[in-house]
């Protein structure tokens, strides 16, 4: 782990004390009193395995798959019903609220034909207010699966383009993209969020390279993008070299400036939309529940990450227990230091809401630190909120690489080999 990361982990949790994964799960989740509690379900599987790709996840398999569906649905139910409050006959009497659902893989479009059953189950005991999401495989934009998904309730979709430059598909080991295809389906069935995803930062890859694929994504029917800065993940077979920090910041400036000359608003440290209100985000919620192998969730004072192993995560809802690997119980700095973080992702962060969540002033617990950033011109401050700059949101984006690199590779590739590690110390 980088000095860096090391010592502002321990100036901004006032404590030397590491974040502690124990090989401990709880027999049930609290999740009942959280506000703006967000879902996520993991689908691990796909028709062809990228080698740069660190998420968990095999090659599709028609058995495997319904048998891991299967056992997703009871995991809902085990963790849905210990929640929720029943009457004497059984009948449920309250569902919980939850802000949106998002479906991130591997690739669960795979399973379009799945995802009503799934969402009949999460309905029993939720009600989602704010939409739900699905990623998608460029190959899977066809009219019959947007119309499959769009008529069992997702109103978000996302497709991994990663690039229109065949130049760029062919070191991803990735297939061209197919754009009049995509653009007649996406033109056919509509959604209110079209989300595109591109990774940036490949070998010698220049503005125009993405300016063009901006350019293209919007034409074809995308209404939010996200850029990626391509990350080597240690553990897996990636044989693609990274960009230099200076080349990096040039081209993330360019593409920062690009989207704001046309208007685009920045609703996230990598998304960009056309208008404000249209939105697609796993990743910046208060709290969250996860179901499916390697998903994480985020409670009030804890966290905890589900095994990557599918044959586990089947043996430990089958024998009715929570397929949780990792614990890490928080200290209350640990955990402000989590939100900050989090929330950080949407370039802001407001007073009233940390007030909210923690109960004390975000100026009384880092008042020295918030003033520091604004002096160095990482952030501004108005109404209460503060707003990451385009210079805050490129260091943010570079701290984010080493949090990615000390904390989620090793984390990663430890449970990617291991269904139930010991313990893990960050
Ligand atoms: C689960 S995939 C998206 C859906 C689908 N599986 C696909 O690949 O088209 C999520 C996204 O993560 C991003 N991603 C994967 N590996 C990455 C890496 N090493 N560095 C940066 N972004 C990465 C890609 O942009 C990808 O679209
Ligand atoms: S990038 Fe997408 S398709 Fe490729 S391995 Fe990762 S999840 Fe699967």
């Amino acid at each position: 782990m980088s000095v860096f990361t090391e010592l502002s982990k321990m100036w901004l949790t006032r404590s030397t004390k590491p974040f502690i994964f124990e090989n401990r799960f709880e027999e049930r989740l609290y999740f009942i009193n959280c506000k703006n509690l967000g879902l996520y379900i993991h689908i691990p599987f796909c028709e062809s395995i990228c080698s740069f790709c660190p998420y968990c996840k095999v090659k599709y398999n028609k058995e495997l798959c319904d048998d891991y569906i299967d056992t997703l649905i009871d995991e809902i139910h085990l963790v849905g019903s210990s929640n929720c409050l029943v009457d004497n006959k059984s009948n449920l009497i309250h569902k919980k609220q939850v802000t949106s659902l998002y479906f991130g893989g591997g690739t669960p479009a795979l399973v379009s034909d799945k995802i009503k059953e799934i969402l009949d189950t999460v309905n029993k005991y939720f009600i989602i207010t704010d939409g739900i999401g699905i990623e998608l495989h460029p190959e899977n934009v066809t009219v019959e699966t947007l119309n499959t998904l769009k008529e069992a309730g997702i109103t978000k979709i996302s497709i991994g383009i990663q690039s229109f430059n065949n130049k760029y598909q062919s070191i991803l080991g990735r297939k061209k993209v197919d754009t009049d295809k995509l653009s007649n389906a996406l033109s056919q069935v509509r959604f209110e969020t079209v989300s595109m995803d591109f990774i940036f930062a490949l070998p010698n890859q220049t503005f125009e390279d993405l300016k063009r694929d901006i350019d293209t994504a919007i034409s074809i029917g995308a209404n939010h993008i996200a850029i990626y800065p391509f990350i080597d993940f240690s553990f897996t077979e990636n044989k693609v070299n990274t960009m230099s920090k200076n080349q990096k910041r040039k081209l993330l400036d360019s593409i920062t400036e690009y989207f704001d000359r046309n208007n685009f608003y920045r609703n996230s440290i990598w998304t960009f939309s056309k208008d404000k209100g249209v939105k697609y985000s796993s990743m910046t919620r208060d709290n969250f529940l996860g179901f499916g192998c390697s998903a994480t969730t985020l409670l009030k004072d804890t966290f905890k990450v589900n095994t990557f192993s599918i044959e586990e995560y089947q043996n430990r809802v089958k024998s009715r227990n929570l397929p949780t690997s990792l614990t890490v119980y928080f200290t209350l700095r640990q955990r402000m230091i989590y939100y900050l973080f989090w929330t950080a992702y949407t370039t802001k962060v407001s007073e009233s809401d940390f007030k909210d969540f923690f109960g004390i002033s975000l100026n009384k617990m880092y008042g020295l630190e918030l003033k520091l950033a604004q002096l160095l011109g990482f952030i501004t401050k108005k109404d209460g909120i503060y707003r990451m700059t385009n210079k805050g949101a490129f260091y943010y984006h570079h701290y984010e690489n080493f949090y990615t690199l000390a904390y989620i590779d090793k984390m990663w590739g430890i449970m990617k080999d291991k269904a139930f590690p010991e313990r893990i110390e960050l």
